[in-house]
């Protein structure tokens, strides 16, 4: 893809193609998500009814079906209710993550933390979790629940590590490749692997590593977006990692050749605890000078150049050629 099929059109269309080969599946995964969270208890289902009308662009679940179509040999069934449960595994983490960063929007809309609350936030995400695990035993399938719970391990782990940082802008490019694998690209791995026990197994490993250097390629172009674009097309806050000093690869390629005087700028917006708007912008266009945005854009390329090179053996098909054009996807997305 290139810079000029970036238009939110264009964009929305690659996004269809890409799902087109599994589009029957998935269209099936809303409803499957439904059955899983369905209890008997009005707050859980006022949060759950919010949660179904947010809609995000469910590139995990259409992972899993694509995974599992790469020989044509895909178990519909099961393939849905992996894709739910992966999906579920995310959502379960956006509520906890947004109640951690304080923010307000997501997928265009009130987050359950600015809507309801952060306790409900935390018990919301719990019970995803349980969900998810419940789901999981009644697969009866422990390959399954060892990738998912990998997965969900990894993420947790990930996610406590940022939390820890206590010198933020100490925190090196090495520090941020493990936070992102855990974080983000753990969780694109179990959606390709699980897809994979779904009707390819002969090719887990190709489709594993393509999910880990997918990932990784997907959260570096997230991070790009907190600085680049606004929120009408994100659905979410931009500029809310350095409000919440959040390092990521932008700053910390930044900061190597910043000038000193640029420094301290970055260092006075992080010695404040809610930084103003003016102050964020000044060190996202401090940022831009210094070549951080562009480092970025490199390093997610060569993650993009990696997942292709993991699928470049997968017999050729509608669902590999999908796979290869999520990658595009997901580097020149703008939400
Ligand atoms: C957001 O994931 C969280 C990250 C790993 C950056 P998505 O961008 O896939 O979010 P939705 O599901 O489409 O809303
Ligand atoms: C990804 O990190 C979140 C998870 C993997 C849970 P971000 O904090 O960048 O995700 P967004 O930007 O809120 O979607
Ligand atoms: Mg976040
Ligand atoms: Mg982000």
């Amino acid at each position: 893809m290139t810079v000029s099929t970036r238009t939110p059109s264009a964009l929305a269309a690659a996004l269809r193609d890409i799902q087109a080969p599994v589009q029957r599946e998935l269209e099936l995964v809303p409803g499957e998500i439904r059955r899983i969270v369905t209890a008997d208890v009005p707050l859980v289902q006022e949060v759950g009814d919010h949660l179904l009308s947010m809609k995000g662009k469910l590139l995990r679940p259409t992972l899993v079906l694509l995974a599992g179509s790469v020989e044509e040999r895909l178990d519909p069934a099961r393939a849905i209710t992996c894709a739910a449960v992966v999906e579920l595994l995310h959502l379960a983490t956006l509520i906890h993550d947004d109640a951690v960063d304080h923010s307000v929007l997501r997928r265009g809309m009130p987050t359950v933390n600015s809507l309801f609350s952060h306790q409900v936030s935390v018990i919301m995400g719990d019970f995803l979790y349980s969900r998810v695990m419940r789901e999981l035993v009644a697969l009866e399938d422990i390959e399954v629940m060892r990738v998912v719970s990998n997965a969900s391990d990894a993420m947790t782990l990930g996610e406590m590590r940022q939390l820890a940082a206590f010198d933020a802008l100490a925190f090196t490019e090495a520090d941020y490749e493990r936070l992102i694998r855990a974080k983000t690209s753990a969780l694109f791995v179990a959606a390709c692997a699980v897809g994979a026990l779904s009707g390819a197994p002969s090719h887990m490993q190709a489709l594993a590593r393509y999910g880990e250097r997918l990932g990784m390629a997907f959260q570096v172009a997230d991070d790009l977006l907190d600085y680049t674009e606004t929120a009408a097309m994100t659905g979410k806050p931009s500029g809310l990692d350095l409000r919440e000093h959040k390092v990521t690869l932008p700053l910390i390629a930044a900061l190597r050749t910043m000038s000193p005087a640029a420094r301290v700028q970055v260092e006075a917006l992080f010695a404040t605890s809610e930084p103003s708007e003016a102050s964020v912008n000044e060190v996202i266009a401090l940022v831009r000078d210094a070549g951080g945005l562009d480092y970025a854009r490199r390093r997610a390329e060569q993650f993009a150049q990696e997942a292709e090179e993991a699928i470049a053996e997968l017999p050729h098909g509608a669902a590999r050629n999908a796979l290869y054009d999520a990658i595009g996807y997901a580097v020149d997305r703008r939400w």
